[in-house]
């Protein structure tokens, strides 16, 4: 008979069979179970930072994506747009709210942007950054649950902004070590609280976008400037082209002056000469009647150009251009327009010259009436701080397209029938409020085209001449 281990086993006579003790057998187990508890708790150890784990890469991979798409975005609305968006998504916040300095001019912070359900705080209070709770928040540069923060020590500003965001967090917004916003958000949609997880991921984003939000801050500026820049030598440019042909139609408008009172004094002779000719009488008359077309237009080309130095008087606007309204009236009411008056109270007087101030107002009112030939509206309005009184002509016209818009106050330039314009209304307007110190623009609205007069107080002249 073969042998095999078992049966070997089997045969092996009891009293050889080495006995374990009772006691023994359960150390073992018991250090075993031991064993396998705490292996069960390191994988459960294990799992759960695995999690974790991934979970940061997750968010540090779309705090990546994030930043990358901030920095690529310079436009500032879209930017917060995104901003909120991202936070109230990857968190699951109710509501959100950014609060940030409106311009480089104010220096307080107040809701710029706001996204979710529920109450939104008012747009015009602000939160002063150089506060107690904002100097807190800046020094701890890190999410804090509103709840702790709100304490005595808040202004009442504060506590009405942190009351809608009681059970959420607040989120500075750091740029190097300045506070440059904050961002508040509610409690979360699934109402569990927020985890350290959140509070990381947001410490991070708030970092980026305090950076992306100063980028596009600067560049917005910075085009700002630009544009204000490219603007002023416009206006440069257009104030030299346009003084130096308001001088050369002066000088033609002397020049031609001259042989005009020559050919009209001659021409008195000829009608004496020729009274018993009817018809030599009517052809003298056609040239009268010519001579005195262009003698107004020699008139209207020396208003562009002063040559004289103005007489200034107190001038109280309203009753110059009530004065105007009242000559067209008529004019105004058979072209089916409508004018309305939105004059301000105690508008201060300016210093000009009356009649030429009233010329001003007229051109602009028959330009109006030309623009409307089949009726419409003009608005007429005064409005004024300590340094200028302005004045807007707005009617319901086509406006004037952005291409001729920089030649309207050119000399000459019209876009009428010949014989129904001759270019010089808006030319003649310009010369005069440039030598009142003032400034004349012209802008499309929706309606149809305005016109803006801005002309200095008496306060703001006498200030400047007394400067002089
Ligand atoms: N309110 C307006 N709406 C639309 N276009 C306007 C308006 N005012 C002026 N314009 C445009 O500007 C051009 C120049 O105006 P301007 O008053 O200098 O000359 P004009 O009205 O054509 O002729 P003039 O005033 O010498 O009789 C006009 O021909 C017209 O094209
Ligand atoms: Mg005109």
């Amino acid at each position: 008979m073969v042998m095999t281990e078992r049966t070997r086993k089997k045969t092996r006579p009891a009293a050889t069979r080495p006995r374990r003790k009772p006691a023994a057998r359960t150390v073992v187990d018991n250090s075993l179970q031991q064993l396998q508890a705490e292996i069960d708790q390191k994988v459960v150890q294990l799992t759960e930072s695995n999690r974790q784990l991934k979970r940061k890469i997750f968010d540090l991979y779309t705090i990546f994506e994030i930043s990358r798409n901030f920095n690529a975005v310079l436009k500032f609305q879209t930017l917060l747009d995104s901003f909120i968006f991202t936070c109230l998504g990857q968190v699951g916040a109710s509501r959100g709210a950014v609060f940030l300095r409106r311009d480089a001019t104010t220096d307080k912070l107040h809701l710029v942007m706001a996204k979710g359900s529920g109450s939104i705080p008012a747009e015009n209070i602000g939160i002063d950054p150089q506060s107690r709770l904002l100097t807190y928040l800046a020094g701890l540069n890190r999410p804090v649950p509103v709840g702790d923060l709100i304490s005595d020590a808040c202004t009442p500003e504060e506590l009405t902004i942190l009351g809608d965001f009681q059970s959420g967090l607040a989120v500075p917004l750091i740029y190097q070590t300045r506070l440059i916003g904050l961002l508040l958000l509610a409690d979360k949609i699934s109402g569990r609280q927020y985890t350290m997880d959140d509070i990381e991921f947001l410490s991070i984003l708030a970092n980026q976008i305090a950076v992306a939000i100063e980028n596009a801050r600067l560049y917005e500026g910075e085009k700002m400037a630009a544009m204000q820049l490219r603007n002023l030598q416009e206006q440069l440019l257009q104030s030299e082209r346009l003084a130096a042909l308001g001088e050369m139609s002066a000088k033609i408008a002397h020049e031609v002056n001259n042989p005009l009172g020559i050919i009209k004094n001659y021409l008195l002779l000829v009608r004496r000469t020729a009274e018993e000719k009817p018809e030599a009488i009517k052809h003298v008359a056609v040239v009268e009647q010519e001579i005195d077309r262009i003698a107004g237009i020699v008139r209207q080309l020396l208003d562009v150009h002063r040559p004289r130095p103005p007489i200034f008087s107190r001038v109280n606007l309203t009753l110059v251009i009530g004065e105007v309204l009242a000559l067209m009236e008529r004019p105004l009411s058979s072209n089916s327009i409508e004018v309305r008056t939105v004059f301000a109270e105690n508008l201060p007087d300016v210093l000009g010259e009356p009649d030429n101030l009233k010329q001003v107002f007229l051109n602009l009112v028959i330009n109006a009436r030309d623009a409307m030939p089949d009726g419409g509206s003009l608005t007429i309005a005064t409005t004024f701080d300590e340094d200028w009184v302005r004045t807007t002509l707005c009617d319901t016209g086509p406006g004037i397209s952005p291409e001729i818009q920089p030649r309207i106050f050119d000399p000459f330039f019209t876009t009428k029938e010949p014989g129904q314009g001759t270019g010089l209304g808006l030319s003649v307007c310009y010369g005069i409020i440039k030598y009142h110190n003032g400034s004349i623009s012209f802008r499309n609205t929706e309606q149809g085209g305005c016109f803006e007069i801005l002309l200095p107080t008496v306060k703001k002249g006498v200030e400047r001449d007394a400067g002089n």
